[in-house]
């Protein structure tokens, strides 16, 4: 079995639900606190032993670009003014792992964006991470624990949680046989469906090991939601003929591609951190108060 060692970050969307900020900036640099989304994403592969991201992005991402290279000009202007803190700072950034960056040239949905990165993922077992959530846990990092159940069988596994009935229209739904504790084999997986039509509701949260085979089959994958070419559908087809795992992720997720969820992955994250927790909890505390006379 081969190491994973790659990991395909798509990063093409137009970022719509956060316009206007994202007219002319990338929504994955939205910032939670003082780092951006993507730097997390990254930090998570990384810790999980990932050494090669593979972005597949798009048009007004060069922001994503410069972010993990580096910034001679500010490292010079930094040191001249005495703030060496920040330097190794923006530095580790960009020596973290190996950037590579593929053009999706026209967005034709996620499955597509897979396909974008198959010339560089070649015949290897890889990870995914989408950018829309994020995962905290300190110690077992959320596609970690997915390169754990591959490692053990060997197939493709998808990150999953358990949402409520309502929400199934938002997420691709599996539904399969618990093998062991958070583990299962999948029998069925649908994308978005309605909620009297989910077949469960423990949905694929942004993370996935997936195999090579997985670019022959997108080939052949009609287009499905959106007229787009839909991962989820591919894994469908991929089921025919191979059994595939879900891994319920353990951790704490915030699911930062819509506004509510993204305010409050700043306020849990600012809680959680020495230098902002005390503000932020009286802050919280006084608005609290506020809002309650
Ligand atoms: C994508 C996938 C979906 C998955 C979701 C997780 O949808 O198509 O199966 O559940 O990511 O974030 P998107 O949110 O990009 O529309």
């Amino acid at each position: 079995m081969k190491k994973i060692r790659k990991a395909v970050i798509p990063v093409a969307g137009f970022g719509t639900r956060f316009l206007p900020a994202t007219k002319a900036s990338p929504k994955e640099m939205m910032p939670i606190v003082d780092k951006p989304i993507i730097q997390y994403i990254v930090e998570e592969a990384v810790a999980s032993g990932i050494e090669d991201i593979i972005f597949v992005t798009g048009r007004h991402k060069r922001a994503i670009t410069d972010h993990f290279d580096y910034a001679p000009e500010l490292e010079y202007a930094l040191k001249k003014s005495g703030k060496e803190e920040y330097v190794n700072l923006i530095r580790e950034i960009s020596d973290m792992a190996n950037f590579v960056y593929i053009r999706q040239k026209e967005q034709l949905g996620l499955g597509h964006a897979i396909l974008m990165a198959e010339h560089v993922v070649g015949d290897e077992p890889f990870a995914v991470l989408l950018g829309d959530e994020l995962i905290y846990n300190e110690t077992n990092p959320g596609i970690g624990q997915l390169m754990e159940v591959y490692a053990k069988y060997g197939k493709t596994v998808l990150g999953t949680t358990e949402v409520p009935k309502e929400e199934t229209y938002k997420y691709g739904i599996v539904e399969g046989k618990p093998i062991e504790e958070g583990i299962r084999l999948i029998n069925s997986l649908v994308e978005k469906p309605e909620p009297e039509e989910a077949p469960s509701t423990s949905a694929i949260i942004g993370r996935y090991v997936l195999t090579p085979k997985i670019f022959k089959i997108l080939k052949r994958t009609p287009l499905g939601k959106g007229g787009e070419l839909q991962l989820t559908d591919a894994l469908a087809l991929l089921r025919e003929e191979e059994v595939i795992y879900s891994k319920d992720i353990e951790g704490i997720r915030h699911d930062t591609g819509n506004k509510i969820g993204y305010i409050k992955a700043i306020i849990d994250f600012a809680l959680l951190r020495e230098d902002t927790k005390d503000d932020v909890s009286k802050i919280i505390l006084e608005k609290a108060k506020e809002i309650g006379q």
